[in-house]
């Protein structure tokens, strides 16, 4: 697929099909990623692969048992203070085409919440990617790993691989930094689980919607 092509039929999975992904592929999307540009080329990002279905079964199990009982979310990065003008509009619409997708009425609260968890079980995705960034590097060091994410969503899409960005997966840091056993100061951005989408889950067939550009950009002549 062209670079343009890729950017317009990327969309984030959130059903799988249960068919690993060669390793080879992997370590090829891997590579690929490698070539994304960073803050003086110190290439801050420290992934964690779960390489077989097993591996991700072991910690879908740690950090479902984890959110499904209720733990304090407590991420290294703070999410966002709140939501305001365009942003509150275009998440509701998201959340809306999400739960419309899955049929899920706007005020059955458990439905929501059942949803909200299939987050840590990986949308049964037979992979997941957790994302790693050195606490020094603050900000940029953040750039730099989301500028990673998007090198390794494409490049996954052109091998057929489907993804999904996942900040929830950085909810509760402690639980998989104790599980791959990762130093305290890298902290833990996101995750991003991917496999082979099941296309024909109605969850995969809605697609979001973009602002024109004339809502993104101030252009100036003079
Ligand atoms: C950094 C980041 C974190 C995200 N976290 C989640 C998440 O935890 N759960 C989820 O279902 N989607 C998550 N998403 C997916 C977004 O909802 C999705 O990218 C957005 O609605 C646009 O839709 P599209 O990816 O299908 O184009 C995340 C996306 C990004 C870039």
């Amino acid at each position: 697929m062209n670079f343009e092509n890729l950017m317009r039929q990327r969309y984030s999975a959130r059903a799988f099909l249960a068919d690993p992904v060669p390793a080879g592929i992997i370590r090829h999307i891997l590579d690929v990623a490698q070539k994304t540009p960073s803050w003086c080329n110190t290439q801050p990002w420290e992934a964690v692969v779960t390489e077989t279905p097993a591996a991700t079964q072991r910690l879908r199990q740690r950090l479902y048992d984890h959110a499904a009982a209720g733990g304090e979310p407590g991420p290294d990065k703070p999410f966002p203070r709140e939501y305001v003008g365009a942003h509150d509009t275009r998440r509701k619409k998201c959340g809306a085409q999400l739960y419309e997708a899955v049929d899920i009425a706007r005020t059955d609260r458990e439905a929501r919440a059942r949803q909200m968890l299939r987050n840590y079980e990986f949308f049964d995705a037979p992979h997941v990617m957790l994302v790693f960034c050195h606490e020094s590097l603050g900000f940029y060091g953040g750039v730099d790993c989301g500028l990673y994410l998007q090198s390794f969503m494409l490049a996954a899409l052109d091998q057929g691989v489907h993804s999904i960005a996942q900040a929830s997966l950085a909810a509760y840091p402690a639980v998989v930094r104790e599980h791959f056993d990762v130093p305290a100061d890298r902290h833990l951005l996101f995750g991003c689980s991917f496999g082979y989408a099941d296309e024909r889950h109605p969850v995969n067939r809605y697609r979001t919607e973009r602002a024109g550009i004339a809502d993104a950009v101030t252009f100036v002549r003079e």
